[in-house]
């Protein structure tokens, strides 16, 4: 799991894996919403299956949170195949790869997180193993050193990564299939909530339903943790039931506004606002003057406010926009039209 896709609002991240792994959907007909990368999704392992096939390496791509791990998984159930888990952080020596490899079975998913961060080395490897099915390594020193090349079963490689421009070209040129996967509409998010909200036995109207989902900045991960966030409130304020009344009171304690924007994501608007004239200004100097990581913001904050339009990049850096500023109900700063030059 990519460490950046943590928001601060939960203090009980240990608990993510095991709830994620309960919460996740088996079947690429309970996926919900994607409906374009199920589409191809579909056509591309049922294309398989006819032929006998392993299906083609896939590499998803998008913001933390929406499904890029869960579709993983989805792709061996359909495929009926086992999955290896591994993240590229976690793979260090070419020789931790190759261990894998050799020990997988003829159509297997090898699903590899946060691709982006494999080490040189290890991507060399990887290069003949996804093409031709092949290891190919050095025995022996100086002048009687061979090289030998082993036969892999036929596998999938399942690429995910939260920056497809960190990729290198050689290894997306691999990839038989990109997807990249988009937040989700308010319809899709009402039903991941509804179905979350029955595995967890959680009493909840539509009017809560609603809210929640609102303000789950159209991620699946956010939006699960909000349910739990709220249910505890509801336990211990009310009856233990969801309203949208119990909702609002417990997104508004927890700082999610109605757009699902918490505090850092307004705290990077505001810096830019109040400390930058608006901008533009580049992303590592908005980190700095807010103590985060620039990953956090990169992976994290800005790819939401650029789909809610209240930041755009320019080559200049980052500037906020109207939206942002009425959202914040601060004054927008009155255009001075720009003076021709004269010489
Ligand atoms: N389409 C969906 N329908 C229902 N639940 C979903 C869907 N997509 C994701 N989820 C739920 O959201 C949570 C996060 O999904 P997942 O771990 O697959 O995201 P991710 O894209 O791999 O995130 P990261 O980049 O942080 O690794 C899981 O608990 C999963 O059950
Ligand atoms: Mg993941």
């Amino acid at each position: 799991m990519n460490a950046n896709s943590e928001r601060m609002i939960d203090p009980s991240l240990k608990n993510e894996d095991s709830f994620d792994l309960t919460m996740r959907p088996q079947r690429l007909a309970d996926v919900i919403g994607q409906e374009r990368v199920k589409e191809n999704l579909r056509i591309l392992i049922e294309a398989s299956l006819k032929r006998g096939d392993p299906l083609e390496h896939v590499l998803f791509y998008g913001p933390p949170g929406l499904g890029k791990t869960t579709l993983a998984h989805v792709i061996a159930n359909e495929m009926k195949v086992n999955i290896k888990v591994t993240s590229g952080p976690a793979i260090e020596r070419a020789g931790d790869l190759a261990a894998i490899l050799t020990n997988l079975q003829e159509g297997d998913v090898f699903f590899i997180d946060e691709i982006h961060r494999l080490g040189r080395a290890v991507e060399e490897i990887l290069y003949p193993a996804m093409e031709d099915f092949a290891l190919d390594f050095v025995v022996g020193k100086g002048p009687s050193a061979r090289s030998i090349r082993l036969k892999l079963p036929r596998f999938t490689v399942v690429g995910a990564t939260t920056r497809l421009a960190l990729v290198t070209a050689p290894l997306r040129a691999r990839f038989g299939v990109v997807f990249r996967l988009d937040y989700y509409d308010v319809q899709a998010m009402v039903e991941i909530v509804t179905r979350a909200a029955k595995l967890l036995k959680v009493q909840i109207d539509e009017g809560g339903t609603r809210e929640i989902a609102q303000r789950g900045r159209g991620t699946p991960r956010v939006a699960l943790r909000l349910l739990r966030r709220v249910r505890d409130f509801a336990t211990v304020r009310a009856n233990g039931v969801i309203t949208r009344e119990i909702a609002c009171q417990a997104l508004d304690l927890l700082e999610i506004d109605t757009l699902g924007l918490d505090d850092i994501d307004r705290r990077v608007l505001r810096t830019i606002i109040e400390k930058y004239n608006g901008g533009p200004v580049g992303l590592s100097t908005i980190a700095a003057s807010l103590s985060e990581e620039s990953d956090t913001i990169m992976d994290v904050v800005e790819p939401y406010l650029l789909q809610l339009g209240m930041i755009e990049r320019t080559p200049q850096g980052r500037v906020v926009t109207r939206i942002a500023y009425e959202h914040l109900g601060c004054a927008f700063p009155k255009e001075t039209p720009s003076q021709p030059t004269m010489f």
